[in-house]
């Protein structure tokens, strides 16, 4: 089966775009997938992780593309055949760029962190998937424990139809800490609650890709 291509997108900066690129292609990988990220944005985020992972998990599961703009389509073309599933990180701000990715894509994930201001700069972002006619699903990233302002946003994101994925990334020092490192929390905190939490998000996703 050619690859299922996963876009990860959100104009607004920050939210978390390429720490979620890393950790599920890493969890994809851990699984036996074999996965291609690609790193769309000059500012090269997910491509300096990958670079520090020098062999990585030890397979050739994971492989890295640093490309950008009208490039990104012959890229996944190339990339179908040999993959089970391409993962395309975009740049913030980038509108032409995020349009090109999101075109390229079966499903597009936005992850969204806890707060009004984010869910209201989501609507851009939804707005491109809808355009193009591609299926969209937010991510909450960097939820707090539990809290007021998590279901309050819950609501707005209900109250707008906006896609909520039920899984949910917390706000833990353990991703950015295995990204420092060149790793993901599958493979080092195996058992931990990050581990799990991405390892939901991977499952969801998946099954909405058909992978
Ligand atoms: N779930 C999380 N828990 C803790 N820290 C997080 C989490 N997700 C992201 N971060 C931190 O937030 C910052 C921004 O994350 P990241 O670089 O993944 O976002 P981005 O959307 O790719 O940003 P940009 O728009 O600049 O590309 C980083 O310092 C990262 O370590
Ligand atoms: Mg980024």
């Amino acid at each position: 089966m050619p690859a299922r291509i996963l876009t990860i997108a959100q104009q607004k900066g920050g939210a978390g775009k390429t720490t979620v690129a890393a950790q599920l292609a890493a969890a994809w990988s851990a699984t036996g997938k074999r996965v291609a990220v690609m790193d769309t944005d000059q500012q090269a985020s997910l491509a300096d992780w990958f670079d520090l992972r020098g062999d990585g998990d030890g397979s050739d599961s994971l492989q890295l593309s640093k490309i950008s703009g009208w490039r990104v389509s012959t890229e996944v073309d190339k990339l179908r055949s040999a993959f089970d599933i391409v993962i395309i990180d975009c740049p913030p701000h980038a509108e032409t760029d995020a349009k090109i990715a999101i075109r390229a894509a079966d499903l597009v994930l936005i992850p969204v962190q806890p707060s009004p201001m984010d869910v209201w700069a989501t609507r851009g972002t939804l707005e491109l998937a809808a355009g193009e006619k591609v299926p969209a699903l937010i991510v909450l990233n960097r939820v707090p424990y539990r809290g007021r302002v998590l279901d309050e946003v819950k609501r707005m994101a209900a109250e707008e139809k906006m896609p909520v994925a039920k899984a949910t990334i917390g706000n833990r020092v353990a991703f950015a800490a295995t990204m420092m490192a060149g790793s993901s929390v599958v493979e080092t905190a195996r058992r931990s609650v990050a581990a799990d939490e991405v390892r939901s998000l991977a499952k969801e996703v998946g099954r909405k890709l058909g992978v």
